[in-house]
């Protein structure tokens, strides 16, 4: 295991001997969707008809004849079932009477809103499937969606799901470079875009940066802009290519707004989402249909308690796996009323998000710890000047969340009154597998708790034998397990299924404690969490060599009060070139071109030489404790340790 994880488990130690623990009120378990403990050994007698049991909930063309096909490591879920996800989402909850419900409670970040009924949904959502149609778009081709957090951005998705094409979301903090190596990789045929979105009031000028990308992608036949409207729309000037761009208001202008839902096999490709891994190359994550819808329906109702009466806002972007499963295919099909907002915590000022919630009435509430971290930082004056008092959930997700943290958000945030429910879960999983169940499981700050009912859960060493502390590994099939890496099977193979026979490798450390609860302590691999994103040492290392006077570089992380962790690259410079602030800049930015600002380090050291072992292996754990100014650890192996000395010494003057 990584150095990362030895350190986690300093603090870890002090974890564990956390005492609170918070049981769920009486009266929040008596109105819970789940509130009998039973349920556990329920789905461990018979998983498979655990599962059958959720996806029997949801609407089938035609039944599946098998629950599963387990060829490790490819699963089939509910092989033979048809079905379409759109048509869970929206067809059925308006068959059953619910037109006029809302479906989305959406906010711009200048203050303008938008209300769309599950009614209003559908036809949107048919009119912009019977679009894509229009310009060719198949069952099976790969549609490229890089937009803000606008209603049409779950109109695209839904849309695609409608007519069987394969939706690839882009987050729009990209890069340009990134957009058309996610365009590329995946031969993407259509691109959805829109002219800008608002992010702390200035202007993401997407269909500028798609421009840049779209002369590198050269499978996209036609590019969809959605004009974001407002001032916005007048301030942006876009050029559209006549032929390959459209107006996305005058392609679903004439379009019916009837289009039939595709029937769907369980195990055709529902989406492709990009995330960093070990390699330089970001990976194309697969999930299909039925196993995933069935997984995040399930889910979203059980750890969110969902309730009719219920205003559910998760701050997720989309173009993450959370925007995925939980703001837009969970909530929906479980017939949510679903809030989006467009913009930055902090704009116009930092009691942004609590005066969404007061306005719209949210019940239930679902976040990062990194963001949490900063509403502590920001003081508890924001969120006292709004009511909250309808919030009776709150929930975290994307790295492990101090207990300090937690305790914040549970007083200042749910006033005491609402559970937490800290749920791990990654791209690959597709839904959340390790949570609490709000009416039943007695938390402790810090601890995602239990496997979810249905999945099963192991902590293993190296050679696979079952430890308390070791590596997080899931040892059966889950329904929204990834289906593969898009056009590389053997990555997918070697990623996730070579460390041990047949059981899946999470990339996680983690403990289990007296009580059976798992600690995640973070990645083992060379994949960081920043701000509860993944980025990949690697990537960023690719991003700063590319540059044109560095030799050589290492990325490690560093531990941030606020995002968790930071990026520290260590740069050895090309002959003839010297370190200066300017470059440090240049090279800062080069970064944000290349990936994008999410990947940008906040510290970069010039060094003459980088530690290496004997065998020319770069020494991350030691340039991490550099990074984060502790004592070095052993350099017995290393090639050169006068090397350490120097980048210590230097970087303490630094
Ligand atoms: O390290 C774990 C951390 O986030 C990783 C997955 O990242 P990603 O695929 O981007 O998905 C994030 C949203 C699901 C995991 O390998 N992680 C996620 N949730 C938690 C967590 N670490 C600790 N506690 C969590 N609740």
């Amino acid at each position: 295991m990584s150095s990362d994880s030895a350190n986690a488990e300093g603090s870890l130690d002090a974890l564990l001997s956390e005492e609170r623990r918070f049981a769920p009120s009486a009266a929040f378990r008596a109105r819970a969707v789940l509130s009998d403990a039973g349920v556990y050994a329920l789905a461990t007698a018979d998983r498979e008809a655990y599962w059958a049991g959720w996806a029997s909930e949801l609407h089938w063309f035609s039944r599946w004849r098998e629950v599963l096909k387990w060829k490790p490591p490819f699963a089939q879920w509910f092989a033979g079932g048809k079905l379409n996800v759109s048509y869970n989402c929206l067809d059925r909850h308006v068959q059953e009477g619910h037109a006029n419900r809302v479906a989305l409670f959406w906010e711009g970040e200048p203050g303008d809103t938008r209300t769309y009924t599950y009614g209003e949904l559908l036809a949107e959502v048919c009119r912009f499937a019977n679009g894509l149609k229009g310009l060719g778009v198949k069952k099976g081709d790969r549609v490229t969606i890089y937009l803000p957090m606008i209603p049409e951005v779950v109109v695209a998705m839904l849309a695609c799901t409608r007519i069987g094409a394969i939706h690839s979301v882009v987050f729009g903090g990209f890069s340009p470079e990134s957009l058309s190596d996610r365009n590329n990789d995946a031969a993407a045929k259509v691109l959805v875009t829109a002219d800008g979105g608002w992010r702390r009031g200035t202007v993401v000028p997407l269909k500028a940066n798609a421009d840049e990308a779209l002369a590198k992608s050269p499978t996209i036949e036609h590019v969809v802009v959605v004009s974001r409207g407002g001032s916005l729309s007048e301030q942006v000037g876009v050029s559209l290519r006549p032929g390959r761009d459209h107006w996305y208001h005058d392609l679903i202008a004439t379009a019916s707004d009837v289009c039939p839902a595709e029937s769907m096999d369980a195990e055709d490709t529902l989406f492709i989402l990009y995330t960093s891994g070990t390699t330089g190359k970001p990976k194309g994550v697969m999930h299909t249909t039925g196993g995933y819808l069935t997984q995040v329906y399930a889910t979203t109702k059980s750890v969110f308690d969902l309730h009719d009466d219920d205003v559910y806002w998760c701050t997720a972007d989309v173009g993450w796996i959370t925007g995925h499963s939980y703001v837009v295919y969970g909530p929906l099909s479980n017939r949510a009323q679903v809030v989006i907002y467009e913009g930055g915590p902090d704009w116009p000022d930092r009691g942004r998000l609590w005066q969404i919630c007061e306005r719209y009435g949210v019940t239930v509430f679902y976040t990062a710890p990194t963001a949490i971290r900063s509403f502590m930082r920001w003081g508890e004056e924001w969120p006292e000047k709004s009511d909250l008092s309808k919030l009776r959930l709150l929930g975290t997700v994307g790295e492990p969340i101090n207990p300090e943290a937690w305790i914040w958000y549970h007083e200042t945030i749910g006033a005491r009154r609402c559970p937490i429910v800290d749920t791990w879960w990654q791209t690959e999983t597709g839904g959340i597998m390790i949570t609490p169940l709000p009416g039943i499981t007695e938390t402790k700050p810090g601890t995602a708790t239990l496997p979810f009912p249905g999945i099963d859960i192991a902590i293993l060493n190296e050679k696979g034998e079952p430890t308390s502390a070791g590596y997080l590994a899931i040892t059966s099939p889950w329904p929204s397990m990834l289906r593969g890496v898009w056009g590389d099977e053997e990555r997918y193979r070697k990623t996730y299924w070579s460390q041990w026979k047949d059981v899946y490798f999470a990339g996680d450390g983690a403990k289990r404690d007296e009580d059976g609860y798992y600690w995640i302590l973070g990645r083992v691999d060379d994949v960081l969490n920043v701000a509860g994103h993944r980025i990949g040492t690697m990537e960023v290392e690719s991003a700063l060599v590319d540059h044109p006077a560095v030799a050589e570089s290492a990325v490690v992380g560093k531990k941030h009060d606020i995002k968790g962790e930071a990026l520290a690259a260590f740069v050895t410079l090309k002959e003839k070139h010297a370190g200066s602030d300017a470059l440090m800049k240049e090279l800062r930015e080069h970064v944000g071109k290349k990936i994008g600002a999410i990947a940008k380090p906040d510290l970069i050291v010039f060094t003459a030489d980088l530690p290496k072992t004997r065998s020319g292996k770069i020494m991350r754990r030691l340039l991490r404790d550099i990074a984060e100014g502790r004592a070095v650890g052993d350099t017995t192996t290393l090639a050169d340790p006068a090397v350490v000395r120097k980048l210590q010494t230097q970087y303490q003057e630094d």
